[in-house]
C-alpha cells in the first residue's frame, strides 16, 4: 500500500451534499415505487423484456482461472503524481458512506444482472470489475465464481481500500485490487480476462469508446463485457438533470442503441442489450 495516498474523512458540505441528497432521494423513490415492485412482476413472468441484438452464448471454455489473486494479496496503488484526483474527488470523500446510501437503488438491478452474468460466464472465469467502488458487486461475483477470481479497479484509493478490506473480512481470497484509471489499465491485464463487469460507473467516463477499447484489450478472444447502467431514453431524460446536479463526475447516460454504436466503434463483434428493470439496462459486448 502506498504511504502517500490521501485519507479523507466525510464531513457535511451543504453545497455538495444537498444536491447529492436530492439525487439520492430521487433514486430511492424510484427504487421503492418502480424497481422493487417490477422485480416481483418480472419474477412472475409479466415483465415485457425489451432487447436489442441476438442473445449471446457462453464461450465454450472453463475460464482462465486464478492468477492475480494468487500473486497480489495487497492492493496496488498509483503513486500520488499518477492520480487524476479531480474526477473522483467526491468518491474519495464519500467512500465510507457510499454503499449504505447507494445499495437500496442498485440491489434489485444487481440481482437481475447477476442472473444474466451467471448464465453467460464460465465457472472459472477471471473477471475484472471496472469502477468497483466499495466492492458490492465484486464480492457477489467472487462468491458466485469460487473457482475463478475477481479483480477490482477504481481510481479512488479510498474505494480500493474499502473493497479490499471487505474482501479480507469476508474471507474471499479469489480477489485482487488495483487503483487505476479505466482508460489506462495495467499493462499486465492485456488479454487476461474472460469477463469485464462495469456497474453504474459507465456514465462517469468522458471517453466511452476509449474505455470500451481498453476493455476489448484486456478481454480474451470471445470474452464478454457487461455494462450495467441507465438505458432507456425516457429514464435517461428523467434522471439526467438530477444526476448532473447531484452525482459527482456524471457525464451522461446512454440508450441501448447508443451503446450498440459505441461497442461497435470499439471493435466488439457482437452486441446485446436488455432492459433489466424499467429504465435500467445491461449491454453485453462479445470480443
Ligand atoms: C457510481 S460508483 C459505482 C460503484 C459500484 N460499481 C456500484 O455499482 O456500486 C462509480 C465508481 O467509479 C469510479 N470511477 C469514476 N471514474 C473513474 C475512472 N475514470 N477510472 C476508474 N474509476 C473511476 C468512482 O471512483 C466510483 O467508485
Amino acid at each position: 500500500m502506498s504511504g502517500e495516498h490521501v485519507r479523507c474523512a466525510w464531513q457535511f458540505d451543504p453545497a455538495k451534499d444537498v444536491p447529492t441528497a436530492i439525487y439520492l432521494s430521487q433514486l430511492w423513490t424510484y427504487a421503492a415505487t418502480v424497481l422493487y415492485p417490477m422485480r416481483a412482476v418480472k419474477h412472475l413472468g409479466f415483465f415485457p423484456r425489451g432487447s436489442i441484438g441476438k442473445y449471446p452464448t457462453r464461450a465454450p471454455t472453463p475460464g482462465e482461472g486464478q492468477l492475480f489473486s494468487v500473486h497480489r494479496r495487497q492492493p496496488v496503488y498509483l503513486r500520488s503524481d499518477e492520480v487524476e484526483r479531480v474526477s473522483v474527488a467526491e468518491f474519495e470523500r464519500g467512500a465510507s458512506l457510499y454503499e449504505v446510501v447507494v445499495a437500496p437503488f442498485t440491489r434489485p438491478v444487481d440481482a437481475e444482472a447477476m442472473k444474466l452474468i451467471a448464465r453467460l460466464t464460465p465457472p472459472a472465469a477471471r473477471i475484472l470489475d471496472l469502477g468497483c467502488g466499495p466492492g458490492t458487486q465484486l464480492l457477489r461475483l467472487a462468491r458466485m465464481f469460487p473457482q475463478g477470481e475477481v479483480v477490482g479497479i477504481d481510481l479512488a484509493d479510498e474505494m480500493v481500500t474499502i473493497a479490499w478490506r471487505s474482501a479480507q473480512r469476508a474471507g474471499y481470497r479469489n480477489t485482487a485490487f488495483w487503483q487505476a484509471e479505466v482508460t489506462r489499465l495495467p499493462a499486465e491485464f492485456a488479454g487476461k480476462f474472460d469477463v469485464v463487469h462495469c456497474s453504474f460507473a459507465f456514465h462517469h467516463y468522458p471517453d466511452p469508446v476509449g474505455v470500451l477499447r481498453e476493455i476489448y484489450r484486456v478481454l480474451v478472444p470471445e470474452g464478454k463485457s457487461f455494462v450495467i447502467d441507465g438505458g432507456t431514453w425516457w429514464a435517461n431524460l428523467m434522471a439526467a438533470p438530477f444526476a448532473q446536479m447531484g452525482d459527482p463526475g456524471w457525464v451522461r447516460f446512454y440508450t441501448g442503441s447508443e451503446l450498440a454504436d459505441l461497442f461497435s466503434r470499439a471493435g466488439f463483434n457482437d452486441f446485446y442489450w436488455e432492459e433489466l428493470l424499467p429504465g435500467v439496462g445491461v449491454a453485453v459486448g462479445t470480443k
